[in-house]
C-alpha cells in the first residue's frame, strides 16, 4: 500500500488591493456580470467574467429555469459562449462572485463539480493552466493558479483511447 498526498497552493486575499491589477479588474466584471443573473429560484446570483490572452472579457451569470435542471451555472455560460466565440484564444483566467439575497456570502464560492470538469476541459485542450479568482459579498478572496489543483484525479479525454 501506498500513500499520496495530494495539496495545492491557494492565495487568499484579505484586500482585492492588495491583488494584481489585472486581477481586481477582472473581479469587478464578475460584480457587474452578477446583475445578468437570472435567478428567480435560488435568489443566488452569481457571475463569471473569463479574461482571454488578447485581453478580451467575457462575463456570464447563472441563468435558471422552472425545470430547474435545464437551468446553467455562470461560469458555464461565460465558457461555452467564450469556445463558441473564441474558439482559438487561450483562456487566462476566470473570476467567479457570488451574492445571496437572504444571507451574506461570506466566504468564496467555489465552481461546482460539473464547472470545474468544464473548465478543466478547456485547460487540458489548450495546454495551459486557467487561473480562478473567487469571491463572495464579503470575506477573503481566493486565487488558485490551475482548475486542476481543484479537481485531483480527473477525467480527462486521454481516457478514451485518443492519446
Ligand atoms: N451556481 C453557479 O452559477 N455557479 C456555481 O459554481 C455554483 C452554483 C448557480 C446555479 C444556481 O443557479 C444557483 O447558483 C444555486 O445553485
Amino acid at each position: 500500500m501506498k500513500k499520496r498526498s495530494i495539496a495545492f497552493e491557494l492565495l487568499i486575499f484579505n484586500d482585492v488591493r492588495d491583488m494584481e491589477q489585472e486581477d481586481q479588474m477582472l473581479l469587478e466584471q464578475a460584480d457587474i456580470a452578477q446583475k445578468g443573473s437570472y435567478s428567480p429560484y435560488s435568489n443566488f446570483r452569481v457571475g463569471a467574467a473569463i479574461l482571454l490572452k488578447d485581453g478580451t472579457v467575457i462575463q456570464g451569470s447563472n441563468q435558471e429555469n422552472a425545470s430547474f435542471p435545464a437551468g446553467l451555472c455562470a461560469e458555464r455560460v461565460a465558457l461555452f459562449y467564450a469556445g463558441a466565440n473564441f474558439p482559438n484564444q487561450t483562456i487566462k483566467t476566470i473570476a467567479i462572485s457570488a451574492a445571496a439575497a437572504k444571507v451574506e456570502v461570506k466566504k468564496p464560492a467555489g465552481p461546482c463539480g460539473s464547472c470545474r470538469q468544464a473548465i478543466l476541459e478547456y485547460e487540458v485542450k489548450q495546454n495551459s493552466p486557467i487561473t480562478i479568482l473567487m469571491k463572495g459579498q464579503s470575506g477573503p478572496i481566493y486565487k488558485c493558479g490551475s482548475i486542476a489543483d481543484l479537481l485531483p484525479l480527473s477525467f480527462d479525454h486521454t481516457f478514451l483511447g485518443d492519446s
